[in-house]
């Protein structure tokens, strides 16, 4: 299983959802009890709890991660697997989950039990991190960041660009799709910047970020030192630039919110 940091979750989850719009379809001012599958550190879980009447129930297979979880919401979570998750047939009316399927060998035998344990909606928000976009002041970022981003597509070993095929394997489960919609996650970095800005800024400087794909990269056949190099060098320059005020990124994830009824 792939290993998540709750910096990695807090750097990437960032603003996502300060637009609800997209999730409309889930219909959460209606809802009595939601499963968050792959809850992580509760990112998604916030939101839900805090746009819906009813309950909110999280699951991930990650232990750490659910105690930072534990540590910053009350909600109740519960260790398990997607796979075979611990709960009786129809005990929630809603299962969704964020960025748990591309992470996942065998996502269909998830969006089953997704099916297996609602009585109602299954929603999953999943990004297609092939068709990511990235521009910047720093010409090398823009150059790197794609390099790295194929290098880690070829490398990594489940279907992280699954987006927009969701919808089969909610039809392949037996739900019928009743929504589909492309949520756009747009960051941007400019004067003047956030402590988090920064902070991710040097985390390009020092290498930290790139070391979370080390693996992927590697993998690929990428010359990962080579790349680590050259990455803290581009972070350097975006530190400098931003030193002057002169530094900007706009980046944007596509996430396809796909929505099915049992
Ligand atoms: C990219 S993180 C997303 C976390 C959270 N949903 C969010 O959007 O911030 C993927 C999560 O799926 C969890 N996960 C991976 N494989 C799992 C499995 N087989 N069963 C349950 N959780 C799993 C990981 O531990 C991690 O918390």
């Amino acid at each position: 299983m792939r290993e998540f940091t709750p910096e990695y979750l807090d750097h990437t989850r960032r603003g996502m959802w300060e637009s609800t719009a997209a999730l409309s379809p889930l219909d959460l001012g209606s809802r009595e009890r939601i499963l968050d599958v792959g809850c992580g550190t509760g990112e998604l879980a916030r939101l839900l709890d805090a746009e819906t009447p009813g309950e909110v129930i999280g699951v991930d297979a990650d232990t750490e991660l659910l105690a930072v979880a534990r540590e910053r919401t009350d909600i109740p979570t519960v260790a398990g697997d997607a796979t075979r998750l611990p709960l009786r047939d129809d005990a929630v009316d809603l299962a969704v989950c964020q960025a748990l399927l591309i992470n996942l060998p065998d996502p269909a035998a998830a969006v089953r039990e997704f099916a297996r344990v609602s009585d109602d909606l299954v929603a999953a928000i999943e990004p297609n991190n092939a068709a990511v976009e990235v521009s910047s002041t720093v010409d090398a970022e823009e150059r790197l960041e794609r390099e790295v981003r194929e290098a880690y597509l070829a490398g990594v070993e489940t279907d992280v660009a699954m987006g927009d095929r969701v919808a089969d394997l909610f039809e392949a489960a037996g739900l019928t799709v009743v929504d589909r919609r492309t949520y756009r996650h747009e960051k941007l970095v400019e004067p003047p910047y956030s402590e988090p800005a920064m902070e991710s800024a040097a985390r390009k400087a020092s290498g930290a970020g790139i070391a979370e794909h080390e693996r992927e990269l590697r993998a690929a056949g990428a010359d990962y030192d080579e790349l680590r190099a050259a990455w803290r060098e581009m972070g350097r320059e975006v530190v400098d630039e931003m030193g002057e005020a002169a530094y900007r990124r706009r980046e944007v994830v596509p996430f396809e919110v796909t929505v099915g009824r049992v």
